[in-house]
């Protein structure tokens, strides 16, 4: 294979940049033309596709978002959209694809390959974690400690105000963000959407911890586990100690990639290459299990059942009352 092409997808994670960075350099390693398209699958449909060199990713490993944009695009679930696409790879001369993004972002590289028979390599990157086959997704470490930062900030006010605060955070279906920032930042409750919560309890359990002494309180809800307004004003009626709603938003998601995302950005970005180049290897997602870069079919990436860390969301609520 002699030219291929990379597009991030979705929403944009830190360590976008650095992984597309390492699919350049080591396809220019191997003498491959490479090819970026911008804006995701939006893009490609349209053929915004350019010439990538070397220096185009200069300076680009310590920033967050995605130099190449990225999009949503509903319609590319239409097999005649996905065909725009094929014909704009056609007509680049482009044989093989590396996409960078979320479940949706490998749902449509499947597509490509299972009905048009493109080789396309995916790379999980969002700051979500909520794919089952891979342990960790390019960006979700560094959006957790975006999200401890603001824990600690919050902790400040909560704890100088005697108050209870309640901090939204992102992650669609899956309450990762919430239960490793809860874990680290010391939050008293962390709800999520793999769990069922009591809202009596909380109330009750915060009420009666204010009169042990205990004047501050922090929530961290998983924006899938429920609605933030309707759960601090409940909390806030069944205790009466009312609730300060904290909605972090795209704060969380944007930001220079730690170390952990660039290492990961890294492994992931020079692996897809690898597996362009070899004749032998077929359209994967790629991913990371007990440190270790693996490859799964994109059939299984569907059927993969993602594992809630329940114990450490006991130990959790053991350490922080
Ligand atoms: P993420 O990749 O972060 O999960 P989205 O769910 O928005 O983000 O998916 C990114 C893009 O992937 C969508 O905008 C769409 O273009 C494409 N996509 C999503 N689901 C499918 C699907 N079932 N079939 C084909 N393409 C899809
Ligand atoms: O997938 C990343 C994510 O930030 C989710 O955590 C969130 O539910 C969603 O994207 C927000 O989507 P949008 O970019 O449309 O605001």
């Amino acid at each position: 294979m002699d030219r291929i092409a990379v597009l991030t997808s979705g929403g944009d994670a830190p360590g976008m940049n650095a992984c597309i960075r390492a699919v350049v350099r080591t396809a220019l390693n191997y003498k491959m033309d490479i090819y970026g398209v911008e804006r995701g699958y939006a893009g490609l449909v349209k053929g915004e596709i350019k010439r990538l060199e070397s220096r185009s990713v200069s300076n680009m490993i310590h920033k967050g978002g995605t130099f190449l944009n990225t999009a949503r695009c509903p319609d590319f679930k239409d097999i005649e959209v996905q065909r725009q696409a094929v014909e704009a790879l056609n007509a680049y001369g482009i044989e093989g694809l590396v996409v960078i993004g979320g479940d949706g972002t490998l749902r449509g590289a499947k597509d490509l390959h299972d009905n048009f028979g493109i080789k396309v390599m995916g790379i999980p990157g969002t700051i979500d974690n909520d794919l089952a086959y891979t342990d960790y997704t390019v960006g979700f470490d560094t959006a957790v400690n975006t999200v401890l930062w603001a824990i600690n900030n919050l902790r400040d006010t909560l704890h100088s105000h005697d108050r209870v605060g309640l901090l939204e955070v992102m992650g669609r279906n899956c309450g990762d963000i919430a239960l490793y920032a809860g874990v680290a930042g010391g939050a008293e409750y962390v709800l999520v959407p793999e769990i069922p919560y009591d809202l009596d309890k909380i109330s009750s359990s915060i009420k009666k911890s204010y009169l042990r002494g205990k004047t501050s309180n922090m929530i961290i809800l998983a924006e899938g586990a429920g609605n933030r307004d309707e759960i601090a004003e409940y909390i806030g009626k069944k205790s009466g100690i009312s609730v300060k709603v904290n909605n972090f938003g795209y704060i969380q998601r944007g930001g220079s990639p730690n170390m952990a995302d660039r290492v990961l950005a890294a492994r992931f970005g020079y692996k897809a290459v690898e597996l362009l180049r070899d004749d032998s290897s077929e359209s994967c997602a790629i991913g990371i299990k007990d440190n270790k870069v693996i490859t799964v079919p994109f059939d299984q990436v569907q059927k993969a059942q993602k594992h809630f860390d329940k114990r450490l969301y006991d130990i959790a609520h053991v350490l922080n009352q």
